[in-house]
C-alpha cells in the first residue's frame, strides 16, 4: 500500500494521510500558525538554493552515517518530537520510536505524548531522546525528567519557542478543543468528520479512545487530559533561568530547540547546552518568523563550533537534508514527512517515509559527486550569503 507506484515521495504519504484522518486530525498535522506564511516558508526556501555538483566523479558507495552528540546514527536524520502521534495511530508513539530504531536513528519523544515514555524507549533500539515542556509546573516536569532518565533517554530537548501555543486557525474551524470537551453535545456540529473516516475511527477506539498525557502526572490528579494542553502551556513557560535548574535534575546532554537568532544561540551557549536546534516549531507558533533555512548561517556563524547546531522546518526530501547539512546543520530533525507516514498506514507507512529520504540522500550524494555526509561542503552549493539564494 505505501510502496511504488503508489508512494513515489513524502507528499504521495500526505495524501493518504490525508484520506484515512478525519479532517481535524490531518489539519492539526498539516497546518500551521495564522496566515501559514512561515509553513510555506520553510518548504519554499529550499527551492532558491542551488547546488554545485562534482561531477565526473566516481562515488560507489555513500556513507550516510554522522555522529550527534558523541552518538553515531546510520541515518543524518532524526524523527522530531511530533506531539499527540496516539491520534494519528493506535500507539504511535511507540509504532514510530521503533522503526527510528529499525531505520538505525533517534526518536525525540514529545511531552505532550499519549504513550508513556518507558514503553517508548522499550519499543525502540537506537537512541531515545525527551522533548521537555514544563506543562503542569516545575515538580511535574521533574517528575518526568527523573523517568526518562531512569528509562535510558540520552538527551533532553528543551523547546523554547511555546510561551502559548500558536493560533492554528485550522483546528479552530475543524473544532479541535470542542471535540476534547468530551461532551457529545458539544462535539455534536464536528463529528460527522469523524464518522466519515471508519478505518481511523474503529483504531482510534480500539486503541482506548481520545488519550491523556502519561508523561504529565499531575499530583492527586493524575495523567494531564488533553483538552488542558493550552492553558498548561501558558502557566508553565520555560525561560532561561529554567535551564539551571534542569541542568541539575538532568545528567545527560540537553539541547535547546528553536534558536532562530545569533543572540539565542549565545544564551543557550552560555547557559549550558549541548546543542541547539534551528527551529520554527514548523511554521506553528510565529507567524511571519523566519524561514528555519534562512536562519541557519546566522546561528551557525554565532555558534562556531562549540557546540552542534541541528535544524529542522521543510524538510520533504533527500536533497533537502543535505541542503542544510551544507549550511551548517550536524544533522536535521524530521517532523510532518514521518508524521505522514505514521497516520498514512502505521510502522510500514513511517518506514517508508524513512526510505524514500534514505534513497534521496544516497541519490543526491551520488549525484553531487560526494561520497559520505562527513564530506559534504559550503562548496556543494551557491555562496548561502548571496542575495539571489534567498530573494525575497
Ligand atoms: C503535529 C505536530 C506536533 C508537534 N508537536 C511538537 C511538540 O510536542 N514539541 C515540539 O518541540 N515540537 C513539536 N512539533 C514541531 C516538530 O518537532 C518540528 O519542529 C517540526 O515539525 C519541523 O517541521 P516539519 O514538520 O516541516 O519537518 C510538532 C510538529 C507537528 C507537525
Amino acid at each position: 500500500m505505501v510502496g511504488t507506484p503508489q508512494v513515489v515521495n513524502i507528499s504521495d504519504l500526505r495524501s493518504l494521510a490525508k484520506r484515512r484522518l478525519p479532517r481535524a486530525v490531518f489539519d492539526y498535522i498539516d497546518g500551521g500558525a495564522e496566515d501559514e506564511v512561515t509553513l510555506r516558508e520553510n518548504c519554499r526556501v529550499f527551492d532558491h538554493v542551488t547546488f554545485r555538483p562534482h561531477n565526473a566523479v566516481s562515488t560507489p558507495s555513500c556513507d550516510l552515517r554522522t555522529t550527534v552528540l558523541g552518538t553515531t546514527l546510520e541515518l543524518p536524520f532524526l524523527l522530531a518530537p511530533v506531539g499527540s502521534s496516539r491520534l494519528f495511530f493506535p500507539q504511535g508513539e511507540v509504532v514510530a520510536a521503533r522503526e527510528a530504531g529499525a531505520a538505525g536513528t533517534a526518536y525525540i519523544l514529545s511531552t505532550f505524548s499519549g504513550c508513556r515514555l518507558e514503553d517508548v524507549k522499550a519499543a525502540t533500539t537506537g537512541a531515545a531522546w525527551y522533548q521537555l515542556y514544563l506543562a503542569g509546573g516545575r515538580e511535574v516536569a521533574t517528575q518526568a525528567i527523573r523517568r526518562a532518565q531512569a528509562a535510558g533517554y540520552s538527551a533532553l530537548v528543551v523547546t523554547i519557542d511555546t510561551p502559548v501555543a500558536g493560533l492554528r486557525e485550522r483546528d479552530v474551524r475543524n473544532g479541535i478543543k470542542e471535540l476534547a470537551t468530551r461532551n457529545l453535545f458539544t462535539m455534536l456540529p464536528f463529528v460527522g468528520q469523524i464518522l466519515m473516516r471508519p478505518n481511523w475511527l474503529a483504531g482510534f477506539l480500539g486503541d482506548g479512545g481520545l488519550m491523556s498525557f502519561p508523561n504529565v502526572v499531575l499530583p492527586g490528579k493524575g495523567p494531564m487530559p488533553y483538552a488542558d494542553v493550552g492553558a498548561a502551556l501558558e502557566q508553565a513557560v520555560v525561560s532561561w533561568r529554567d535551564l539551571a535548574w534542569i541542568r541539575r535534575e538532568w545528567s545527560g546532554r540537553i539541547i535547546v530547540k528553536g534558536v532562530l537568532t545569533n543572540t539565542d544561540a549565545r544564551i543557550a551557549i552560555d547557559e549550558g547546552a549541548d546543542g541547539v536546534v534551528v527551529s520554527n516549531h514548523g511554521g506553528r507558533q510565529l507567524d511571519g518568523v523566519s524561514s528555519t533555512l534562512r536562519a541557519l548561517p546566522e546561528v551557525v556563524e554565532a555558534v562556531n563550533g562549540r557546540i552542534e547546531v541541528l535544524f529542522d522546518g521543510g524538510i520533504r526530501r533527500g536533497s533537502d537534508i543535505i541542503k542544510a547539512i551544507c549550511l551548517g546543520a550536524r544533522a536535521v530533525l524530521i517532523g510532518r514527512a514521518y508524521a505522514y507516514g505514521l497516520a498514512a498506514a502505521g510502522g510500514p507507512g513511517v518506514a517508508r517515509a524513512i526510505e524514500i529520504l534514505r534513497t534521496d540522500l544516497v541519490r543526491t550524494l551520488k549525484l553531487l559527486g560526494c561520497p559520505s555526509i562527513s564530506s559534504l561542503a559550503p562548496s556543494f552549493i551557491e555562496n548561502s550569503r548571496s542575495a539571489r539564494l534567498f530573494p525575497n
